[in-house]
């Protein structure tokens, strides 16, 4: 499939993107089509519906590169490891990056001042700017990928109290705008050696089937739409009842009823038709 700027922001609204929302995505470029422009033309279709009330936050996390105790986090130039979208949102949000060294999120936006300085050392506290996407009332954009990759959902472990992670700390150099090099100190949540790994599919999925999550394509992907605070609510009772509701239970996680997934070397990618796929050689 070729999508245009145009039918990607039709099927963005028709998933039920709207102006003026709070919006934080994970995604998968190649699981659209073939993106007429790539990245920077999914980034212009949401910006587009998200008009000038609107905002947009992308993970601009860097974990495999902030564990080179030589490695300098410059919030300006470190790239997101987390797809080329979540990099182009990274690169056009400039200065507005949180200062977490692992976990730091981009925000382009009225609302992204608020949210990239908020809180303290860690990054998913309730007061931190993922816990602050919960709090203005935000949704999540999952774009051809599954709910494994939706780190809100470790906010809710974190507030769950769920003790399987360990907390340690993280000390690194950042470069400030003018320049100087500073050291600072980051809490990041390790997993402990009993950790069976997390099944975030099975609370998306049940969203899915309760009717909280809309689901819908996008281009050749499949895309969800989460809202925060319904997600913590529909959650809560859950985990209460079930304290390892969030964790893998046998040797798989919970298959999506929506989507294809495809699991490939680089990524995980949930699509509606693999074939359709952006695979370079086929042009
Ligand atoms: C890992 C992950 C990013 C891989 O997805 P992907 O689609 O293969 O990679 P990207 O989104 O970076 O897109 C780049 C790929 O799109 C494809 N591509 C290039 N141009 C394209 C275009 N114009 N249109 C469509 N696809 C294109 C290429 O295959 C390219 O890969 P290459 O640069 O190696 O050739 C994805 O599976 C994922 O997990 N995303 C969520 C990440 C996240 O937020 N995680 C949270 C913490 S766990």
């Amino acid at each position: 499939m070729v999508l245009t700027r145009d039918r990607l922001a039709a099927d963005l609204r028709r998933l039920g993107v709207q102006s003026g929302d709070l919006l934080m995505i994970h995604s998968s470029l190649r699981s659209l089509g073939h993106v007429v422009g790539g990245a920077p033309t999914v980034v212009d279709a949401l910006l587009e519906i998200l008009g000038p009330t609107g905002t947009l936050v992308g993970p601009s996390f860097n974990y495999e590169t902030a564990l080179d105790p030589t490695f300098v986090f410059d919030p300006l130039n470190t790239p997101s490891d987390m797809g080329a979208i979540a990099d182009e949102i990274r690169r056009r949000a400039g200065n507005h990056r949180s200062r977490h060294l692992t976990h730091s999120l981009s925000a382009i936006g009225p609302q992204a001042e608020t949210i990239v300085t908020a809180g303290g050392p860690t990054a998913w506290a309730a007061d931190d700017p993922l816990g602050t996407i919960f709090k203005l009332s935000g949704r999540f954009l999952l774009l051809g990928v599954t709910y494994q990759t939706f780190t809100a959902c470790h906010v809710l472990e974190v507030a769950f109290r769920l003790h399987h992670r360990k907390l340690d700390t993280l000390r690194r150099r950042l470069r400030q705008p003018n320049g100087r090099l500073v050291t600072i100190q980051n809490t990041v949540y390790l997993r402990d050696v009993n950790y069976p790994g997390y099944d975030f599919n099975r609370l998306g999925q049940d969203m899915e089937d309760a009717g909280i999550t809309a689901v819908a394509p996008v281009g050749n992907a499949i895309a969800r739409l989460v809202p925060a605070q319904p997600m913590r609510g529909f959650a809560t009772p859950r985990v209460k009842r079930d304290p390892d509701y969030l964790l893998q239970q046998g040797s798989e996680v919970t298959p999506l009823t929506r989507g294809v997934i495809l699991t490939l070397p680089d990524g995980v990618l949930s699509v509606v038709d693999p074939e359709a796929t952006f695979q370079p050689s086929r042009l």
